[in-house]
């Protein structure tokens, strides 16, 4: 059978069309193939950290990695650098990623309703760490006890100071765990203040958690002659922002100041009395627990706790770990009896 040149010009045409759809099918299965993690039946865990500048968030990441490794699983670790449009694409980027599940430090508290939906959606898990995410349909809450941590705090200073002038510097406004630390040293404070004993003179709120405020807030009322008894800093580097306020008009260690994360330079503070004490919280066993959490549930097995939290839309099933309170005499049952600092470290004798 003769064919014509029209008929060897169609075959012609033909083949090239076939070769060139597969040619973008392999293209396309190819980037999918390498957007996609390896599907190795390993599970892969998207770590989702608001930042690592501060001291414990590294911590935190390291702890965690370092245990996921044991366990075999993956992670993939992403630092929004406190930016909650940022936070927003690298999540949307694990959900491309098909992560299994994803442990996630918010920025802002109620910037991921909708895109922690989409990663509902796709079938991925979400837990949010030591910081609630409001208004999302969240699998857990693992934290501490963020009350307590500011009650520590008002406990501690009130049988120091039970009558004075208090400066208050909450924390970050975006973070949920400011109003909890909050809740906790203004429930304590409360009857002192209703009875007129104490008299909260500044009450300002760090935004971004950033150190500056409470420098410029001590400073300002130093400058003003304010009587100033006691100061309550949200974090340790908002305490040592107050203290070096302080300490440049000579009063470094006259006038008791309150921080938490046990910082090293917070511990080193509270040998040398500028610092009259902080708030240690295990990072070692959040950091651990959340891994197996993150595991649990993607094998499909419940969540061990009876406490629940809401976020203004959800009840969320919280993991609440306990905290403890650091001054000069519990610094070696807590920070240095957990291996969290060393001896040599906080008393400087190396
Ligand atoms: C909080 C956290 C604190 C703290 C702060 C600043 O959410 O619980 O440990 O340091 O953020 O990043």
């Amino acid at each position: 059978m003769k064919i014509g040149k029209k008929q060897l010009h169609m075959y012609g045409v033909f083949i090239t069309v076939i070769l060139c759809l597969s040619l973008i099918a392999m293209l396309v299965y190819g980037f999918r193939k390498k957007d996609s993690i390896e599907d190795d039946g390993k599970i892969t865990i998207g770590f989702c950290a608001d930042n690592l500048v501060i001291e414990r968030w590294q911590r935190d990441q390291e702890i965690f990695q370092a245990k996921a490794k044991e366990q075999d699983v993956d992670v993939i670790v992403y630092n929004a650098n406190e930016d909650n449009a940022t936070q927003i694409k690298q999540i949307r980027l694990l959900i491309e990623k098909q992560v299994d599940v994803m442990v996630v430090i918010p920025y802002d508290k109620n910037g991921l309703k909708e895109v922690i939906g989409e990663a509902k959606k796709a079938g991925i898990k979400v837990i949010a760490y030591d910081r609630l995410i409001n208004h999302a349909d969240v699998d857990a809450y693992i934290s501490f006890d963020n009350n307590k941590v500011g009650a520590l705090q008002a406990i501690e200073l009130t049988k120091v100071v039970p009558k004075g002038n208090y400066i208050i510097i909450n924390g970050s406004p975006d973070d949920n765990n400011s109003f909890m630390f909050r809740d906790g040293y203004m429930g304590v404070l409360e009857p002192f203040i209703a009875s007129g004993a104490i008299n909260i003179v500044e009450d300002k709120w760090a935004n971004m958690w950033r150190e500056e405020y409470a420098y410029d807030i001590v400073q300002k009322a130093l400058n003003d002659k304010m009587q100033i008894d006691a100061i309550i800093g949200a974090n340790d580097r908002l305490a040592e922002a107050a203290i070096r306020a302080l300490s440049e008009k000579g009063l470094g260690g006259s006038i008791y100041v309150a921080g938490h994360d046990a910082d090293i330079s917070a511990c080193q503070r509270i040998v040398e009395g500028t610092q009259y004490m902080t708030v240690y919280k295990p990072i070692r066993l959040l950091a651990e627990s959340a891994v197996e959490l993150a595991i649990d549930l993607v094998n499909g097995k419940p969540i061990e706790t009876d406490e629940s939290i809401n976020n203004g839309s959800y009840d969320v099933p919280y993991i609440k770990l306990d905290v403890l309170s650091v001054t000069i005499d519990t610094l070696e049952e807590t920070v240095i009896n957990d291996a969290f600092h060393q001896r040599e470290d906080i008393y400087r004798e190396n």
